[in-house]
């Protein structure tokens, strides 16, 4: 059975937890005003909000139920825009009709959700983070300043928030209803009921994470399919530090990574690079494992891991088996892994003293889109020497890459302008991009080659820019 609160409603179904919670809420609740839009998790017209208990404190999250399971619903208050319905309009509602930010409307039930997933979020009161809480929605018809001038007035409505339970505070200003103040303890009880879904019962079935991937590919299929949930597995979860290593629950999602203060206090630039993977609701399921199994070329954080040097813990029930990230791929989404091995956990070395991070993207888009070529580079000086350098590299070939060759040639060497121009001759050796729609080969060998350069301008501002763009 899988439990759970639907807006005030409590449900408990045995439908098949592979189901999409969209069809669940649309065909079995009958709840029309969430949408269907693209069915891969784009435009943001099916968001829903996502509540769940840690340490005892409710928060919530957007998510896009075309991509999320029923099982992955389990034990969580899922919130759609008939939930926050109120007496007339609520003030966000009303906030979005008095701006004309809604035409056709067809999208106005995600802004809404989105929006009422900032007031119950406890980030600052900020017309950038009510803009940045509808980064996973898109509109065709209002062209979003109208949308953006109604973010600033549910801002205003937040303004004495201060550190008030964000569900207290929206319920007792009549922002969102009433009940919302009594779904911490309904979720307690709902923890309670423990016939939920078997997680290890089948041994064949396949593992699932925030399905992000999955279900963009094969949603029919999965609806049936026998499912290992690790989306919500407590083990799999959370981001520490021990000793001088950082660890990541394979189940850690993009969020997390991007709100954890270990993360933030060692990369300074998290949030930059954050901004430019995926929108928030996507940000809000995808688990950084998946990112890593998917195998994609350009996975944003197979890249980024692949230049920490991180190692991963696979754990088949019984037996557990260590493997650095850099050697998992083995061909084009051919992996050393068994079918029955799951990811536990990520591990890597924190960045010492004299270590520096880097990570770029460049997509067709900026916004909301897949790389067309990214890179990774940790490197750690000794004076003027390079004493470890590590270099990752995504659409340059079947598998993401780390550049060996590259790495290994800069290490123990003197950093010049002249060694960076070889360390992108070198690189060129060591890629296979082909010409796709994201570009022609030249054009991805000339990108990484940038990538590489920026890489260097961005950690040591002391070098001759022109001499190592132009030459
Ligand atoms: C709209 C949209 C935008 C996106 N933008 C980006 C982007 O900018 N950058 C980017 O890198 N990706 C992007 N993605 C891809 C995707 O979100 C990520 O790759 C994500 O990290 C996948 O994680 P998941 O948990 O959702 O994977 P799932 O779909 O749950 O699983 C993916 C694969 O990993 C396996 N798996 C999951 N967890 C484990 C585990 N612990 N052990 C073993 N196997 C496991 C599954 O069996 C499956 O084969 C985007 C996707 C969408 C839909
Ligand atoms: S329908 Fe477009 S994101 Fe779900
Ligand atoms: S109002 Fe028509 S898509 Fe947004």
């Amino acid at each position: 059975m899988i439990h759970f609160i639907l807006n005030e409603k409590e449900i408990s179904t045995a439908l098949p937890p592979g189901m999409l919670l969209l069809d669940f809420i649309r065909y079995h609740q009958h709840l029309m005003g969430t949408k269907i839009g693209c069915r891969e998790g784009d435009c943001g017209a099916c968001t829903v909000l996502v509540g769940e208990l840690k340490n005892n404190e409710l928060h919530y999250s957007s998510m896009t139920c075309c991509l999320m399971p029923l099982g992955n619903a389990h034990h969580k208050h899922i919130i759609t825009v008939e939930g926050i319905n109120m007496e007339g309009l609520n003030p966000i509602q009303l906030a979005m009709s008095d701006e004309g930010a809604t035409q056709c409307g067809f999208c106005t039930p995600g802004f809404v959700v989105s929006l009422a997933g900032f007031c119950l979020s406890r980030k600052e009161a900020t017309i950038e983070n009510a803009i940045a809480a509808v980064d996973g929605n898109i509109c065709r018809c209002t062209g979003y300043k109208s949308i953006e001038r109604a973010a600033g007035k549910i801002v205003q409505l937040l303004k004495n928030k201060n550190g008030e339970e964000p569900a207290e505070f929206v319920a007792g200003k009549k922002i969102l209803p009433s009940w919302l103040a009594s779904i911490k303890e309904k979720l307690q009880n709902i923890s309670t009921k423990t016939d939920g879904i078997s997680q290890d019962g089948n041994k064949t079935a396949g593992f699932l994470g925030g399905g992000t991937d999955l279900y963009v590919q094969k949603h029919d299929e999965l609806k049936y399919a026998p499912i290992r949930f690790l989306f919500n597995r407590p083990e799999l979860n959370g981001i520490t530090r021990q000793g001088n290593k950082c660890v990541i629950g394979a189940a850690a999602t993009v969020t997390d990574l991007q709100e954890s203060p270990i993360m933030q206090e060692y990369f300074p630039r998290l949030q930059q690079y954050m901004k430019h993977v995926s929108s928030t609701p996507i940000r809000n399921m995808a688990t950084i494992a998946g990112n890593f199994i998917n195998a994609s070329p350009i996975g944003d954080f197979t890249i980024f891991f692949l230049a920490l040097n991180a190692n991963l813990v696979f754990r088949d029930g019984k037996t557990k088996r260590e493997l650095p990230l850099r050697k998992l791929y083995k061909g084009y989404k051919q992996l050393d892994k068994r079918a029955d091995e799951y990811l536990e956990r990520i591990s890597f070395e924190l960045p010492g003293e004299n270590s520096k991070f880097n990570f770029e993207k460049v997509s067709k888009r900026t916004w909301l889109d897949i790389a067309t070529v990214n890179t990774a580079f940790a490197i750690t000086m000794n004076g003027d020497k390079i004493s470890d350098a590590g270099i990752s590299a995504g659409g340059v070939a079947p598998i993401p890459m780390y550049l060996h060759k590259t790495s290994g040639f800069i290490q123990g060497k003197k950093l010049t302008e002249e060694l960076i121009n070889e360390a992108v001759d070198m690189a060129q050796t060591e890629i296979s991009p082909i010409s796709d729609a994201r570009g022609s080969e030249e054009y991805k060998r000339f990108l990484l080659g940038q990538l590489i350069k920026a890489h260097f301008i961005e950690l040591f501002p002391g070098i001759k820019f022109e001499k190592i763009l132009f030459e």
